[in-house]
């Protein structure tokens, strides 16, 4: 019998940075921010990462999206190794895997139209004409509640969540199998998240995306993941679905996450 290959894993990952160097002598500083975290998400399945400010996940996020190389470790899309790929294939790997940032303002170039922003990550395919991408912004946005008179206006001319979902427009462009999300909610209202939130899962529901769900709130990952892996200082120390999380968190630092959090609602406990 041969399992399913997973949509991606990532085995032994490690990322260590040299910092500049103190002394002249003796090694220069590193910090440690992964050291050996492995999991892997089925396809159409979805993964919560949740931990403390400085527990790795963006820089899981990073080495996902083939921005950043591991020190040691794998990460394997569809069973190719991402970081091994040649130029040309990992190109075209990028197409299945997209990602959508915290920052709604920052991660939104200013200057351009949001028929230009959404299209951007075909423009990287180039392989699409013009009208061809206006078109596929135009169905984009449609999917996430925009509408086409939308695509010549600027992100100065949208909200907080209008502008989350611009930055999912994009990420949906590609037709994606993955959308990387790092914390993508955090920066919003609470009365926008849960919209925001809803949207991803009717997405989830409509085109069978997994999310690699990046928070430092386990009540966000619990609307969207089946999965949900907790980070302490570059460690996987505690698993499980968000439900077995909640009810029976056994880690210290798991139980100290769910109390330090404050939540709209009490979690369901069986
Ligand atoms: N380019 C870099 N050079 C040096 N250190 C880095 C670099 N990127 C990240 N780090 C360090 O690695 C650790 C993990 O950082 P990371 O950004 O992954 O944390 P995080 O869990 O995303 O935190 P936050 O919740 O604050 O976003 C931190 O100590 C950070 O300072
Ligand atoms: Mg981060």
């Amino acid at each position: 019998m041969t399992a399913e290959t997973p949509l991606l894993e990532v085995t032994d990952l490690v990322r260590h940075y040299d910092l500049p160097r103190e002394k002249l002598f003796g090694p220069p500083p590193t910090v440690k921010a992964l050291n050996g975290v492995s999991f892997s998400v089925q396809p159409g399945r979805s993964m919560g990462i949740v931990g403390e400010s400085g527990s790795g996940k963006s820089t899981i996020a990073r080495l996902v999206m083939a921005l950043d190389r591991p020190t040691s470790g794998r990460v394997r899309l569809e069973g190719r190794d991402l970081h091994a790929l040649p130029r040309q294939e990992l190109r075209a790997a990028r197409r299945d895997v997209q990602m959508v940032f915290q920052d709604p303002y920052g991660s939104l170039d200013p200057r351009q139209t949001v028929a230009r922003i959404v299209a951007e990550p075909l423009e990287a395919l180039a392989e699409t004409s013009r009208a061809e991408q206006r078109q596929r912004a135009s169905e984009s946005l449609a999917a996430v509640g925009l509408r086409t008179s939308d695509l010549d206006k600027y992100p100065h001319e949208f909200s907080g969540g209008q502008r989350q979902r611009i930055a999912i427009a994009r990420a949906l462009i590609t037709r994606p199998k993955l959308i990387v999300a790092d914390e993508p909610v955090s920066a919003l209202d609470v009365s926008v998240q849960a919209q925001v939130l809803n949207l991803m899962q009717d997405l989830q529901q409509q085109f069978g995306i997994s999310y690699l769900l990046i928070s430092h709130d386990l009540a966000v990952v619990n609307h969207l993941c089946d999965e949900v892996c907790v980070l302490h200082r570059g460690l996987v120390v505690e698993r499980g679905t968000p439900q077995h999380l909640f009810a029976h968190a056994e880690h210290p630092y798991t139980q100290a996450l769910l109390a330090a959090v404050p939540r709209a609602e009490p979690p369901i406990v069986s």
